[in-house]
């Protein structure tokens, strides 16, 4: 695909230039595909290195994989610059989805990309109706967007997690009522039953 010349100039930018503005038609969110998983990887690789392999969220989604459908890639000009993963979970009688991981390419950061990731995974988990989104991160990042800290003890991951960063939103009051315990994959969880 043809880069436009906003998405051009800024992916090549150095730090120390003025970055380009953005507009709307620079940017598109989409549903992940198998064709963005090399790209995804590389993001992934690039932001968390060997230690994305035993990050929590990494440990729910390989017992039964994500969501395509409720995972998004942001493209700038063609390039795939932003991912974000939605992995559906049960936690004791609720069911819900995990966020995570979340990365934009460090050559674009702080121009609002993961912003309008978030803003979309949330707005598509809400049309599906997801009852909670759960996720592990910086609460100073995260409240913009309604999360707030899980209750310490309530929700119990399968890796050893900061309570500070286990955070949550409701899409539906009390929706996470009866969400006490481990989180596992739902799909993990309906082989179980
Ligand atoms: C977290 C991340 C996805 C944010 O993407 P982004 O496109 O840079 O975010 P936005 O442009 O929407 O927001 C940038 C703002 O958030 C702030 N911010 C970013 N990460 C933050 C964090 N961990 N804690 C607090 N604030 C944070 C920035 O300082 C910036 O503030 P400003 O608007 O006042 O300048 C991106 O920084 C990233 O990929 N980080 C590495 C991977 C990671 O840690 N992912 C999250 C855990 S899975």
């Amino acid at each position: 695909m043809e880069k436009n010349s906003a998405a051009k100039e800024l992916l090549s930018h150095s730090d120390d230039a003025k970055a380009p503005e953005l507009s709307k038609s620079d940017v598109t969110i989409m549903a992940e595909t198998s064709e963005h998983e090399k790209f995804i990887e590389e993001l992934n690789r690039e932001a968390f290195g060997p230690a994305r392999f035993t990050r929590a969220a990494h440990l729910i989604r390989e017992k039964g994989g994500h969501d395509k459908s409720l995972s998004f890639v942001l493209l700038l000009g063609g390039d795939l610059v932003g991912t974000v993963r939605m992995t559906p979970i049960v936690v004791g009688n609720a069911n819900g989805y995990l966020l995570g991981p979340i990365v934009v390419s460090p050559k674009t950061k702080s121009l609002g990309l993961g912003s309008l990731l978030m803003r979309h995974a949330i707005e598509q988990a809400k049309e599906k109706h997801v009852p909670f989104i759960l996720l592990v991160g910086d609460e100073p990042y995260y409240r913009r967007f309604g999360f707030f800290k899980v209750a310490y003890g309530k929700i119990i991951m399968p890796a050893p997690v900061n309570p500070e960063r286990l955070l949550a939103l409701e899409l539906s009051e009390g929706a996470m009522d009866e969400a006490t315990g481990l989180v596992l994959n739902k799909n993990q969880s309906k082989r179980q039953a």
